[in-house]
């Protein structure tokens, strides 16, 4: 038994379906990189697995052989699911500081020493000035990122989802960034989803497979070696 395993997974708005029969297995260790055209149901996948979607989902998520479909987003994330959002909400009053401590508290059920907190700083190049403005208000796209990666890191999921992580980042950030996931994939053997419209981040992360999504259905799953024809020639032949 993978570690998440999706079995025919629908998802339908009032007005149309976004997900339509989506087949996924995920192991530990294994770096899966879904690519597809805009609006071909990337981020619905990635936030119908955090149970983070009003659509009308059916089909089955299994994660650890726990049915996880009917689970709320908190449940999942406390199971060990991680999503880094395409786009991370601005929340005014919430400081990061207090955030981070409750986030990783919760998880590991101790307390974030500041020290250690410098250390993720460092890691990521992120100023520690940061700890006390308001989650992700002003920030530029870059920062944004990396503290959806700085949460990656204090919480340390069996599944992290990263749904455009890379954009937005600068060519050395996105080193950065990924150097940071990829020692603690080594540390942790956690599955990682990468969606990205780069074909390029192959070289950042260790992509195990790729699967081509379509109006919300996966089209093609390949090695990495369709990354090549998929440059060459997009996404309309396939
Ligand atoms: N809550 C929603 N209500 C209606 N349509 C939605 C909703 N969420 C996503 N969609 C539609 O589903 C399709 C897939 O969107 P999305 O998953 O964001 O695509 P991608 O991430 O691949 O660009 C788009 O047509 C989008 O407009
Ligand atoms: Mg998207």
């Amino acid at each position: 038994m993978a570690l998440l395993t999706i079995k025919n997974l629908t998802a339908t708005t009032n007005v149309q379906p976004i997900l339509d029969g989506i087949n996924l297995a995920i192991d530990q260790g294994e770096t899966h990189l879904i690519m597809g055209p805009n609006g071909s149901g990337k981020t619905s996948l990635a936030q119908t697995i955090m149970g983070n979607i009003t659509a009308k989902v059916t089909g089955e998520i299994s994660f650890e052989d726990n049915e996880i479909t009917k689970l709320t987003a908190a449940e999942r994330a406390e199971l060990g699911i991680f999503l880094a959002f395409q786009n991370p909400p601005e929340i005014p009053g919430v400081n990061i500081f207090s955030y981070l401590r409750t986030i990783y508290n919760k998880k590991h059920r101790k307390e974030l020493e500041l020290l250690d907190l410098k250390i993720y700083l460092e890691k990521l190049h992120l100023n520690e000035t940061i700890l006390e403005r308001n989650l992700n208000e002003d920030f530029s796209g870059g920062e944004k990122k990396k503290l959806e990666t700085l949460q990656l890191l204090l919480l340390k999921p069996k599944l992290a989802i990263l749904d455009e992580l890379d954009s937005g980042l600068d060519i050395d950030a996105l080193q950065t960034v990924t150097t940071a996931i990829t020692n603690l994939q080594k540390e942790t053997n956690m599955a990682i989803i990468v969606i990205s419209h780069l074909a390029k981040v192959a070289d950042y992360l260790p992509i195990t497979k790729v699967h081509i999504l379509k109006l919300g259905k996966i089209v093609k799953s390949n090695g990495k070696e369709i990354l090549e024809e998929l440059i060459k020639t997009g996404y309309a032949k396939l």
